[in-house]
């Protein structure tokens, strides 16, 4: 059952476009007894939390599953430092559950500062403040968890599916600057046959960083280099940034400035912001003229070819603005004395971070919503939801029957729809990999399915275990990329000394991809979780709720990713008997039966682990002795699947098969039964597809 209740004067934000069988009530009336309600000039929500209550949610955030203990702000950031201490990442998902004594959800829609300070100044105190105090705040009571994310995922409408080479892996670094190095990628993930379906292009293909151009120089005749790269089974995905560049004759700089679709400030001027090209002015996709121009500009690089992006710097970043530099220049006139003191010293040094991003810099521009100017700062958070929903929506008005690939960096529950995300710039640490695992669960309870994080770590130098213990969890997120930084060291498998161990965990992606594309359109179709905690699954059992180091991905499979360095194996809980696999390559494995309870169990630096629960099946493509994974054809193409079966009476799944490029996914016969019988006999209810082996 959902209710909402409305406080104040809500901004509509479009995340909840489903609102049949929704309860409507005033603020205050009948709010459920668990929370004290102050409304005054902002909104404070205040439950008292049990001992053994866990709140999950938050979508991505630091910290836990649990989010227990901290205090997490949503206001759209870029951050690039995650330490545990950071309230603010690039999005705001303010959806959480409260599981425990009681179970009952709650989405605070607002698209202003939203703070969750969740058992951190008080122990035991839950405390929401909605700074605008407005906010249609939707409670959601429901069986179990599952439940309540159902019915959250339902209102919010369904999750956006890419194309399935999108689930390839793909290789990024900021930057493969030309055609030669493009080329270069490609040729040595061949060589060293790693699996490769999609390059990456970051700012430098572009034309002094002018979104929607490309480089004459570096990239000559783009669509003839987009075409030669698709026939070796390669897509390009450029990036897109937010401003755009000041830059008399560049199209999109002038139709937006004639049009009036720029961001202005309370003087009618644009606001000038500095990012990546110098000057630039933010497209104001807050208004839905302006948003379709926007989309519309990415048409040009799909007639070349293009059928993916990544959408970037849309909290918006801002470096500066003119106005503030031009302040900060007066004021450095007034450093002359080189013997300050510490005030002064501070204040000389405090001149040059306080330009980038600066809050009050977020109040001084306004959007022009269906005709009414709201400030900036009030609806912050739904900047790069609808960046990514001008891209979206354009794409269903050029291609309506294709499927392009969309990501993007800032986010709001709503912007689930129109693409995926990835998680910033992560770094090179080994606590990134448990930070990913966990914001994941998060993501995924608001629709977010589609995501994944800069594998390898984006920041800081990469140590070769750590790329390929990162890979090894990667390999398993729907979207699955290595990326990384200007100024590292390169991270891409065949970039260091054991090229055969990528080849080999990378290949796993296409062995395993049947059945993580089944659980993924599962997932976008039904309302359900890609990776679920243990807690969500086994709710009764209290050992299983504390597990925050390994998911399941579907229901079927359970994963425990190597999370620290030197480690040679790990310890992990079954809630029940599993079947063990450790894999060294699409080939190479071995199996273990393990008992319900905790257990150490080895895991070399080249091999993965996967454990399928009772009765689980996992389909998954078959590859001929000696075959190994070329891209996303070598899954689409094979006839034969093999299954990871855990089977102590007959199984079914069903599978989910189709051309990965076609949007009509509820047509019928993309199902596919398969079942096992009493003799152990495999039957599929199509036709074209062979079962070879039961392993
Ligand atoms: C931002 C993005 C990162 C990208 C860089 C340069 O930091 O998060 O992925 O490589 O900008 O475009």
């Amino acid at each position: 059952m959902v209710r909402k209740f409305v406080f104040g004067e809500p901004i509509e934000t479009e995340a909840v476009i489903d609102q049949v069988g929704i309860e409507v009530l005033q603020g205050g009336t009948s709010f459920p007894d668990q929370w004290q309600v102050v409304q005054a000039e902002t909104l404070t929500l205040t439950h008292c939390m049990e001992p053994g209550e866990r709140i999950y949610g938050l979508g991505e955030s630091m910290r836990g599953i649990n989010k227990r203990g901290f205090r997490y702000v949503s206001w759209n950031t870029d951050d690039p430092i995650h330490t545990e201490d950071k309230e603010s990442l690039y999005g705001a998902h303010n959806f959480l559950v409260i599981q425990g004594g009681v179970c009952q959800g709650l989405f605070v829609d607002d698209p202003g500062r939203v703070s969750f300070d969740i058992g951190f100044t008080v122990l035991d105190r839950l405390e929401i403040r909605v700074d605008s105090g407005s906010a249609n705040l939707y409670v959601i009571d429901g069986e179990d968890i599952l439940d309540i994310v159902r019915q959250f995922r339902r209102i919010i409408g369904r999750s956006y599916i890419p194309p399935l080479w999108g689930m390839g892996y793909g290789q990024s670094r900021w930057s493969y600057p030309d055609v030669e190095s493009v080329r270069e990628v490609l040729r040595r993930h061949r060589e060293n046959h790693i699996p490769l379906d999609a390059i990456y292009l970051d700012i430098d293909y572009m034309e002094k960083y002018m979104d929607f151009t490309v480089s004459e120089e570096r990239f000559p005749e783009f669509a003839v280099i987009v075409s030669e790269m698709k026939q070796q089974g390669i897509h390009l995905v450029p990036i897109i940034d937010a401003g755009v560049k000041m830059e008399p004759g560049y199209r999109t700089y002038e139709e937006g400035l004639e049009k009036g679709y720029f961001c202005r400030k309370e003087d009618g001027n644009e606001l000038v912001v500095g990012v990546w090209p110098g000057k630039t002015h933010f497209p104001d996709v807050l208004n839905p003229e302006a948003r379709e121009w926007f989309g519309n500009s990415y048409q040009p690089l799909m007639d070349q070819g293009i059928d993916g992006f990544w959408n970037d710097m849309n909290e918006p970043a801002i470096f500066y603005t003119e106005d503030r530099l031009l302040d900060t220049f007066e004021q450095l006139k007034s450093f002359r004395n080189t013997d300050m003191d510490l005030q002064e010293f501070w204040r000389f040094v405090g001149l040059g971070p306080a330009l980038q991003n600066n809050q009050e810099d977020y109040t001084l521009f306004y959007h022009n919503m269906n005709g009414t100017l709201v400030r900036h700062d009030r609806v912050h958070n739904l900047y790069g939801y609808n960046m990514t929903r001008a891209a979206g929506e354009a794409f269903d008005r050029l291609r309506p029957d294709q499927r392009i690939l969309l990501f993007s960096r800032s986010s709001y529950v709503g912007m689930h729809r129109y693409g995926g995300i990835w998680t910033g710039d992560n770094q090179s640490w080994w606590s990134h990999i448990l930070l990913s695992m966990h914001q994941m669960v998060g993501l995924n309870m608001c629709g977010f399915l589609f995501v994944g994080s800069d594998i390898g770590g984006f920041g800081s130098n990469a140590s070769e275990d750590l790329v390929i213990r990162f890979t090894e969890w990667g390999l398993f997120t729907p979207l699955m990329r290595n990326h990384s930084s200007l100024g590292t060291v390169c991270q891409e498998g065949y970039a260091f000394s054991r090229p055969e161990i990528f080849a080999h965990i990378i290949g796993l992606r296409y062995l395993f991809l049947p059945y993580l594309y089944s659980e993924f359109m599962r997932a976008a179709l039904q309302g359900e979780m890609y990776f679920y905690p243990l807690a969500f699954l086994y709710p009764g059992d209290e050992m299983a709720c504390r597990v925050e180091d390994q998911l399941f991905v579907g229901q079927s499979m359970m994963i425990a990713p190597v999370y620290e360095q030197n480690a040679r194996g790990r310890y992990v809980y079954l809630p029940e008997p599993m079947k063990l696999y450790r894999f060294r390559s699409v080939h190479e494995y071995d199996t273990e039966m393990l008992s319900q309870g905790h257990h150490y169990v080895n895991c070399e630096l080249e091999e993965v682990l996967v454990f399928v629960r009772q009765n689980g099946m996992i389909p998954c493509t078959w590859f001929a002795e000696g075959e190994q994974p070329v891209n996303i054809d070598s899954v689409l193409k094979a006839d034969s699947l093999c299954l990871m079966c855990y089977a102590s009476e007959p199984i079914r799944y069903t599978l989910y098969r189709d051309n990965g490029l076609d949007k009509d996914y509820t047509a019928p016969g993309k199902w596919v039964s398969i079942e096992t019988d009493e003799d152990g006999q495999v039957h599929v209810s199509d036709g074209n597809t062979k079962i070879l082996h039961l392993i």
